[in-house]
This record gives C-alpha cells, sequence and structure tokens, in this order.
C-alpha cells in the first residue's frame, strides 16, 4: 500500500511495479496520477490516519497488504497505524506522533541530548513579546508545531510585527500550537539516510540553497539544493551520528530518515528536524540515485515488505553532482510560458515540471508549494551542475500580468 497517490508519489509506484508487486493506493482526490499505476485505489485523504487504517483492514479481507509506506508526503502517523493495525514492519505509534510535532521532537532530542537550536512553545502573543523583547539582538523562527512545507515559517527578528506573525504562523497549522526556535545562521542541508540493523547509512547530503532568504522574509523559503554538499570528512561522520542519535531519541530503529540540518558559526551540527519517510522534491527519486547510485525508494519498499536489504545498496557507488532550483516568477495571471524547447536541450537535464500553467494564477510566494516549477540537472561536479542548473533556469520565461 503506498499512501497518497500525487505527482511525487509517481515514482514509488513505478518502482513497485517494477518490483512486481500489486499495488493499492490511496489518495482523496480519485484523480490522483499514482492511481494510473495502481492495481486497487482507495479514496481516502492520506492526513486521516484514522479512516485510512479503517479502509486498509477492510481491504485485507478480501486482499492481504504486506506492506505499506509513503514518499514525499507528512503523514508517517497514517502509515505507521496502518503497519501497526495490520501488524506490518514501522516504527511504532509513539514514534510516528513524535515525528509529526516538531515540539514533541525537540522535546526528545532535548532529553536525549541531541544538538538543537533552543526552543519554547508559544501559546500567547505574550509569550512570543517576551522571548523577543528578552533577547532583541537575537533572531528566531517561528512555526506551527505540525507544519508542513514551511507552512507558516517565519523569521522573527527587529522590524518583523510579532501580532501579525503571530496570527500568520498559527494559521496554517491544523492544532493551532506554535513553537519558537532559535534562528541559526550557518550552512543548511537535506540530509537522507537509511537506519539499518543499528547503523545510520546516509545515502545524501544536499546543500540548501537560502540565496532568496532576504527577497522572502520573514517566510523562509528554500530555493533548491546542491548535490554534494562542501563539508569535510570529519563533519559528515558528525552529521551522520547525529542523525543516529536523533533517531534513537525519537525511539527509530530502522528505515529511512530525512533530516533538516543546520551547521552553526562554530562548525557543530544541529537537528532543525529528522522525518520518517522519503523526501519530496525529487530528492529520493531523481537526485540520490543520480549522485550517488543509492536507491532509497527501492530499499523502503523492501523494509515495508520485512524482505532484507543488502548493505551494499546502502552505500554510495558513485560520487556525481546534482542541482534542483525553482522558478519564482511573479504573481498574477499567467498568461504564457516560453522557453520549454531549449530547457530541454540544457546537458545533464534530469527533469523538470511546471506546477501551473497558462490561465493559472501564480500566488505570492508565502511557501514551498507557491513555487512555480523546478528543473534538477546532473554532472560530474558541483560547479558544472551549478552553472547548468543556472544555465536552464535562464530558459523559462513566465509572463504574468499582474
Ligand atoms: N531554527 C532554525 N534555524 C535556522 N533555520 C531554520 C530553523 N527552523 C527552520 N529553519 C529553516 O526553515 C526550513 C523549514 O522549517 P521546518 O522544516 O521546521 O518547517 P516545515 O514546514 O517542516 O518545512 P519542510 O516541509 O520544508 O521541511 C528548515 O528546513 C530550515 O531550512
Ligand atoms: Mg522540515
Amino acid at each position: 500500500m503506498i499512501v497518497g497517490a500525487g505527482a511525487e508519489q509517481v515514482p514509488a509506484y513505478i518502482a513497485a511495479k517494477k518490483m512486481g508487486l500489486t499495488v493499492v493506493g490511496t489518495d482523496l482526490n480519485p484523480n490522483a496520477p499514482g492511481f494510473a499505476y495502481a492495481d486497487h485505489k482507495i479514496l481516502v485523504s492520506t492526513r486521516d490516519a484514522l479512516a485510512t487504517e479503517a479502509e486498509a483492514v477492510k481491504f485485507c479481507k478480501n486482499i492481504p497488504i504486506n506492506g505499506v509506506m509513503t514518499i514525499a508526503n507528512d503523514v508517517p502517523y497514517t502509515v505507521a497505524r496502518v503497519a501497526n493495525a495490520i501488524g506490518l514492519p514501522s516504527i511504532s505509534l509513539e514514534a510516528a506522533e513524535c515525528v509529526s510535532d516538531k515540539l514533541l521532537m525537540k522535546e526528545r532530542f532535548e532529553q536525549h541530548k541531541v544538538a538543537c537550536p533552543w526552543f519554547a512553545e508559544i501559546e500567547s502573543l505574550d509569550d512570543l513579546r517576551r522571548y523577543f523583547d528578552a533577547k532583541p539582538a537575537q533572531d528566531f523562527v517561528l512555526k506551527p508545531t505540525d507544519g508542513r512545507g514551511a507552512r507558516g515559517v517565519l523569521l522573527i527578528r527587529k522590524g518583523v510585527d510579532l501580532a501579525w506573525a503571530f496570527a500568520e504562523s498559527r494559521r496554517w497549522g491544523d492544532c493551532g500550537r506554535l513553537i519558537l526556535e532559535e534562528f541559526i545562521p550557518g550552512l543548511q542541508l537535506s540530509t537522507e539516510s537509511f537506519i539499518y540493523e543499528g547503523k545510520c547509512y546516509t545515502a545524501a547530503m544536499a546543500e540548501r540553497n537560502y540565496a532568496r532568504l532576504e527577497q522572502f522574509a520573514p517566510n523562509i523559503i528554500e530555493d533548491g539544493g546542491t548535490v554534494p554538499a562542501e563539508i569535510s570528512g570529519a563533519l559528515s561522520s558528525a552529521i551522520d551520528n547525529l542523525i543516529q542519535q536523533g533517531a534513537n531519541a525519537l525511539g527509530i530503529h530502522a528505515g529511512v530518515v530525512k533530516g533538516d540540518i543546520v551547521i552553526d558559526q562554530s562548525g557543530k551540527p544541529m537537528i532543525i528536524e529528522l522525518a520518517a519517510r522519503l523526501s519530496g522534491g525529487w530528492f529520493a527519486t531523481h537526485q540520490i540515485p543520480a549522485a550517488s547510485g543509492v536507491d532509497l525508494v527501492k530499499a523502503v519498499i523492501s523494509y515495508s515488505l520485512g524482505d532484507a536489504i543488502a548493505i551494499e545498496t546502502l552505500l554510495p557507488s558513485k560520487n556525481r553532482a546534482t542541482a534542483i532550483r525553482y522558478w519564482f516568477p511573479h504573481s498574477g495571471r499567467i498568461l504564457a510560458i516560453r522557453g520549454e524547447g531549449e530547457l530541454k536541450k540544457i546537458p545533464g537535464l534530469l527533469t523538470y515540471g511546471f506546477f501551473r500553467t497558462a490561465g493559472d494564477i501564480q500566488p505570492e510566494i508565502k511557501m514551498h508549494p507557491d513555487r512555480f516549477g523546478y528543473v534538477i540537472v546532473e554532472g560530474d561536479s558541483r560547479d558544472e551542475v551549478i552553472s547548468r542548473v543556472n544555465s536552464a533556469l535562464a530558459c523559462i520565461e513566465v509572463e504574468v500580468a499582474p
């Protein structure tokens, strides 16, 4: 069973079919593209864990489900509910609760002395004012405890209207709770690891590109990433250890762990958060296989079925580079998208996509889903992929009527 049948889940359906599996997909949208590859479909919201569990249990009465997984969809609790109800490999419900709640997660990190930014729960505007007034020179990040896709993630610093920020951040979470963190300036990394037999295998680390931080502040918007990250072997091992410690603190003893890591000014890595699922943004499906040869999608499918995983398949078999960047047109009605023909000629082009088409409204950029589209290239070195991805970006012109 693959929870979610959206565009970013399609590669998992294709991989599962290639492995000769029968696939049941779930999604609220009957036209979700993943369903085209599914043998069975269940119409249910991926965010509704209890309803998904009930549907899965009902389905099992006729056809057994041997494994459950997701990719690029922040629904670890839904996956864990189904797995626990049917008796399939999965993280525990408790671990799934921890990775679904940024406050619970950070409390676990604190208890287990796992390096992470200072944090506190914010229950009122007064709370926010109090912390900010106590340290006016400190930059903070305010976010919903159950957010995803950078919804309501705000950089709180001098000049930001705190009343607005409190209301704005709260608007984006489902549960209404907020967390305030110290903003750690420094190199940001996306990592993707597989924990197997007590060891953490990190398939790739991407350097996240925050060149547009000031453009979209106070919203924190990432503009893609570059693999490999420019870091030393020693730092890379320290990050591996940190991820392992973080996973242990959350009670995750096997499976995929995706990390948001920041390196502070003293060179120490810290965990911003860990997710117990395959990444989105074509990282697990395109960038990691192109750069390192590791197929984490296959590893997760095998793990979810309870099959043994050969350690060699978790180790990099090549050392290449990839880069992803996004387009950020002005907001308004999209009149035309030009230059796709040129884009297709870019050397090393891996894939690209537009989330909108002519006639659609391009929103103002407030969260990751507001970006217009993405392009991913591969090459031999960082310099090569950065140059290629910049040429690729320049190919596309999005004409917008304000
Ligand atoms: N304390 C912090 N210090 C520095 N950067 C931060 C901090 N908190 C968040 N960020 C930046 O903002 C990004 C989004 O924050 P976070 O991951 O907590 O929110 P999210 O809604 O889960 O986003 P996503 O789904 O993209 O991971 C982080 O990946 C990181 O780059
Ligand atoms: Mg995150």
